[in-house]
Parts: structure tokens; sequence; C-alpha cells
């Protein structure tokens, strides 16, 4: 029978000392508790309920793509209390109750599956997961007796003995459904923090004589629960080496992969070559045969295959055609769109701005709220002046345009097909197509000028 999941993320998760509910940390690029939605998801559950109390609303639109059922804790009373306010969504369906905490964010479907199995084979009212940690500080400590666990004890009502416990509880369990709707009710406060603790089902289920499993993760790091900032970066840490060593498998090629970082939901083609120090984010598609030089970061871009990132650009919510040349130090800003065998070189930004297949922009040039079509060539220092300090101004740029060095060609204003922009021109007025446009003060050559000047000079000096 298909399980139904608890995922519990109700708690502000005060040890992060942060405004931002602790499940909305980022961890490999996507909020904390989606990693454990993923795992959870790679079960195939009837139905995933989702506990939420500090920050609902947030919470709540972070994880619609994995379609919860949501319920509120409104008054924080501990994990027993979180998992008491699901015992109305739980009624009705029949498969077991796998129970997770938001902040386990390392756990693996494949563990998940292995409780969920070893669940159902030993007939067990709870099985749960434990790990043996070198530093267990923090966690609740698995007691066990004769015939195994007979109860967790959390950090705060251990005594000094139960505190050398190596054995660690994950907060991670599977319930027999009809079990865990009568003990959730019975549970007691009398503890240290004064909270309902959900491992207390446990020594409840030793005396009603049930049947109690255990699995023993055999990797420590999945079970972390991440209650800090500084767990938040070893999770971080751990997280980012397994996408690596995923896309290492699947044809990409890492130098220096532990100072590359790929987020979670970044897609590679085959045969992609990444320098150390590049950030690739978000939602970005990269195509095949791409290389992405030292100290670039590309964020939810859309790349095609064969292009070039040459080294320290910033591409952010842009699309880069097959074959195009980027950087070094280029800027593409949101909705830049640069077509097939483009070159966008040296120190130039581009901001909203398409350009055509084959058109260069190779040394220090702004390019701003711009069409630009095929081969148009933008030489050196070209400024595209869209902005009067009121609003936004569009300029087009039609194919084999050829824009002069040091030009500024001042929005709205439209160069047609084929023209000519002399060099140092300030472009005010349309140009139409084949056209040569210059706005420059003629040169005056004043010959002898510089040795007059020079004697004047001197003769002042005496
Ligand atoms: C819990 C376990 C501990 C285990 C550890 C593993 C209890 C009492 N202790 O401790 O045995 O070793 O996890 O990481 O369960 N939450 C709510 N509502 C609440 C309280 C908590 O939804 O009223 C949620 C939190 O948002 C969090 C999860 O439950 O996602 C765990 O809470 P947390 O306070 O982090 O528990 P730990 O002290 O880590
Ligand atoms: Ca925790």
């Amino acid at each position: 029978m298909k399980p139904t999941v608890v995922v519990l993320a109700a708690g502000l998760g005060t040890r992060m000392k942060s405004v931002l509910a602790k499940a909305l940390h980022p961890v490999a690029g996507r909020p904390l508790i989606h990693h454990v939605l993923n795992a959870v998801s790679g079960i195939e559950p009837e139905k995933i309920i989702l506990v939420l109390g500090h920050q609902a609303d947030k919470v709540r639109s972070a994880v619609g793509e994995y379609r919860p059922e949501i319920v509120l804790q409104t008054e924080q009373l501990g994990t027993g209390h979180a998992v008491q306010q699901a015992a109305a969504a739980l009624s009705s369906g029949a498969g077991p109750v796998l129970v997770l905490c938001a902040d386990t964010p390392l756990i693996t479907s494949t563990t998940l599956q292995d409780v969920l199995d070893l669940h159902q084979k030993s007939r067990a009212a709870v099985t749960l997961i434990t790990a043996m940690v070198d530093n267990p500080f923090g966690y609740g400590r698995v007691v066990r007796g004769k015939s195994g666990v007979t109860r967790v004890v959390e950090e705060k009502d251990a005594t000094a003995a139960q505190k050398k416990i190596q054995e660690v509880n994950a907060g991670i369990y599977c319930f027999e459904r009809k079990f865990l709707l009568s003990t959730i009710s019975a549970l007691g406060r009398s503890n240290a923090q004064g909270e309902y603790y959900l491992p207390d089902t446990i020594e409840l289920a030793n005396k009603k004589k049930l049947r109690v499993s255990a699995i023993l993760c055999k990797d420590p790091n999945e079970v972390m629960g991440v209650n800090s900032r500084y767990d938040l970066s070893r999770a971080e840490e751990i997280l980012c080496r397994r996408i690596n060593r995923r896309w290492m498998l699947e044809g990409v090629t890492l130098l220096g992969p532990d100072a590359v970082f790929i987020g979670d939901e970044v897609r590679l083609g085959h045969d992609v070559m990444i320098y150390p120090n590049v950030r690739i984010e978000g939602r970005t598609r990269i195509g095949n045969g791409c290389v992405i030089y030292p100290g670039t970061r590309i964020v939810d871009s859309v790349i095609g295959d064969n292009v070039v990132v040459k080294d320290c650009s910033v591409i952010e919510e842009s699309e880069i055609a097959t074959l195009a040349i980027i950087g070094p130090f280029a800027h593409l800003r949101p909705k830049s769109v640069i077509g097939s065998r483009a070159k966008i070189g040296n120190f130039v930004e581009v901001k909203k701005s398409t350009i055509g297949e084959g058109s260069k922009a190779n040394h220090l040039a702004y390019i701003g709220d711009a069409t630009v079509g095929q081969d148009v060539n933008i030489g050196a220092g070209v400024i595209v002046c869209n902005y009067d300090g009121y609003g936004k101004y569009a300029t087009v740029i039609e194919d084999n345009v050829f824009v002069g060095s040091d030009s500024q060609l001042v929005a709205p204003v439209k160069i047609g097909r084929g023209a000519l922009i002399a060099a140092g021109s300030t472009i005010t007025r349309d140009v139409p197509g084949d056209a040569l446009a210059i706005s420059r003060v003629p040169q005056e050559s004043r010959e002898g000028f510089a040795s007059r000047r020079r004697k004047m000079k001197e003769k002042k000096a005496v």
C-alpha cells in the first residue's frame, strides 16, 4: 500500500537566527524543504501532508509544485503536537504513514524506501531511522534494550550517561496508521522543553508490547538535521558534491569541481566544460559542447550548443544561441537574446536587447532596450542612450549596419539597413538605410602651432 507522508515544517528554526523560516533557506540553489520533498516524491506517496506554522503563506507558495495538503499548527508545541494537527487529514487512508522533518535535506529516496520496506516486512507499529555519529550533540539519543530500541531521549532530557550514546534519532519514522492515530493523542509534555515529543511514540509502542523496528543509516550525512547556518553550509557542501558528481558521470567536465556551483535545477548537455569559480544558478539550461571559463555566474538563462563564455561574465535571465561567444567581462542583463555566432566581448553590457545572428559588440559598449539585426558591427565604446532620466526608449539597428567607435545613439532612434555611422558621432535622428551618418565637429589642423606654443611658454618661464 502506498504511504502517506507527513512533513513537519511549522517551526521558525530559532537557531538559524533569521527572519526567514528555516524551511525556505536556500541549499544548493533551492529551498531546504524542496530537497526533502524531492526525496519524498521519489517513493511516490499517496499524498503529502505538510504541517506549517511560521510563515505558512510563504512556505506554501514555495512548495506549490509538490501539491501538498496543508495543515496548520498555529502554536508550536513540539513535533508530536505537529503530527496531531495532521490527524484529521490522516483519518481516511489505510497505508503506512511516513513522518519526516523539513530540515533533513540530505535524505535520499533509497533510504526512505528502505525504511518503508523494513516497516512492512517486520509488521512494526513504528520503524525509525537511526545513525551513528561522531558528535551526537543536539540529537535525540537512541536507547536500546535487549530486544531493540526502547526509547529516544532528547538532548535536554538526557542524563550524562545517555549523552554519551552516539546512535541518534534521524527524526524520520514510518508508522502503522492506526497505531499513530491512537498514540498521538496520548502524548504528554512533562519533559525539559514542555513539548509534545513525537519520538515518545516509541516508548508507548514498547509499553503496548508492539514491535519497534529501526534501520541504521550507513551514511550518517543523510540524516543530518540542519539547525544552524553552520549545518546549512555543511549540507550545501554535501549536496553540491552530489550534484557535481552526477553531472561528471553524465559527461560534463568540471575542472576543480569543489569550486564549481551547479544549482539543483540546472540542466547541462554533454561535453560541457566548466572551469573553477563558476556558479550556474536557477533554472539555467546549457547546451552541448559549451565552455564556461573561470569567474562566471549564469542565472536562469538558456544557452544553446557550443557557446563559449569567457572569464568573469555575468549572465542573467538571458538566451544565447549556438556558437555565440560571450566575454571576457561581459554582462548580459535580464531579457537579452543573443543570436547564433554573435560576439559580446570585453566590458560590454547588454540589457533587454536582441542581438541578431553574427553581430558583434566586441569592446566597451552599452546596448540597452535595442533590437540589433544580423551581421551588425558595434564599434568600441558605443553607447545606446536609452534613458533620459524619466523614461526608457527603444533603438533599432537593422541588418549589416556599421556603428563606428565611440558613437552615441540617442533613443528613440532607428538606423536603417546597411547604414554607416561615422566614429565619434552622436546620432539623435533616424538614419536611412545605406546612408553615412556623421555628426562631429570638422577637424582643423593648425600647422606649426605646437612649436610656436612651446616657444611662448619657454619665454614666459625665463
Ligand atoms: C528532532 C527530534 C530529535 C531528532 C532530531 C533529528 C523531537 C522532539 N526531537 O529534534 O529526536 O534527533 O529532530 O533532526 O522530535 N516542528 C513543527 N512543529 C513544532 C516543532 C517542530 O512543525 O511544534 C518541525 C520543525 O519545523 C522541524 C522539525 O519539526 O522541521 C524538527 O524540529 P526541531 O525543533 O528541529 O527538532 P530537533 O530539536 O532537531
Ligand atoms: Ca532539527
